[in-house]
């Protein structure tokens, strides 16, 4: 795997890292080997040591995805540390009731900023880093309200169509020089989001492991064996 000269380890920075899906993912590539840039909004709070036993190659830094310059202050900062970026995780999401019947404009507007603009501001910061890396790659937490429209939540609907849109022009833009993007589309996912959104039990769901695997799994994959988009169900849907 290639790798620059200045750091023994791929770099990865991850949004949304200290819970549910994005922590999850910290744990794997952490696992994997990879050092470790987390993005959150109260660093403070973190204990590395207790969450990954160990806080050797990970570095907590300030991401509050509404702030418009947080993005471009984190890669800095995650540059600074590392001399490097590999991996880009988008996680930070949020989840907000919106119909066409009684939604509310603030409501879509607060998705909006967290689950799109956010991941634009980062993607838009760290693509030149990423590209030297010859095998960026881009994970962005959509979902399957990214692919089909089932229920009345359209605000949410809408926030990760614009994530998918966001997910393919990663790879048109930045393919020549290696860097891969996979859109992740999980259905209802065991962690705080869905506990409060489904009726679903929690046995039901997919584990935020078992998506973490496969990030894991799919960003050591050659450039040659890109997955742009990869849905997860946790019970059964008509996909096709
Ligand atoms: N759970 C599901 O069923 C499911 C299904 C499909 C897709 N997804 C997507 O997966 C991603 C992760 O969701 P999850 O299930 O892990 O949710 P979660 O357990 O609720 O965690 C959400 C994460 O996003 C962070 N976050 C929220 N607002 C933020 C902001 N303004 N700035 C920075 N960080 C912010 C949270 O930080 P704080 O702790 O500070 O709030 C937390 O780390 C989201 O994009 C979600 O839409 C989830």
């Amino acid at each position: 795997m290639a790798q620059l000269q200045n750091s023994a380890k791929l770099v990865a920075m991850i949004s949304g890292a200290n819970r549910g899906i994005g922590l999850a993912i910290a744990r794997q590539l952490s696992r994997q080997g990879y050092a470790l840039s987390l993005g959150i909004r109260r660093p403070e709070d973190f204990d590395a040591v207790r969450t990954f036993g160990t806080a050797e190659a990970i570095t907590v830094f300030a991401y509050e995805a509404t702030d418009p310059q947080a993005g471009q202050r984190w890669l800095e900062a995650t540059v600074q540390q590392f001399g490097q970026l590999d991996v880009l995780v988008n996680s930070a999401g949020i989840l907000r009731k919106v119909s066409l019947a009684d939604g509310l404009e603030s409501d879509l507007d607060a998705m909006m900023e967290v689950n799109v603009k956010g991941p634009f501001r980062l993607i838009q910061a760290a693509l030149p880093v990423l590209r030297q890396s010859g095998r960026g790659r881009v994970v962005n937490i959509a979902s399957l309200s990214g692919k089909r429209v089932r229920n009345d939540n359209v605000g949410y609907q809408m926030s990760k169509f614009a994530l998918m849109a966001l997910s393919h022009a990663v790879r048109a833009a930045a393919w020549d020089d290696g860097v891969r993007a996979l859109a992740l589309c999980p259905g209802f996912v065991k962690t705080d989001m869905a506990l409060g959104a489904s009726a679903l039990p929690p046995e039901g769901m997919t584990s935020p492991e078992d998506l973490a695997r496969l990030v894991g799994l799919i960003v050591e994959l050659p450039n040659t064996a890109s997955i742009s988009e990869l849905l997860v169900n946790c019970s059964y849907e008509v996909m096709l």
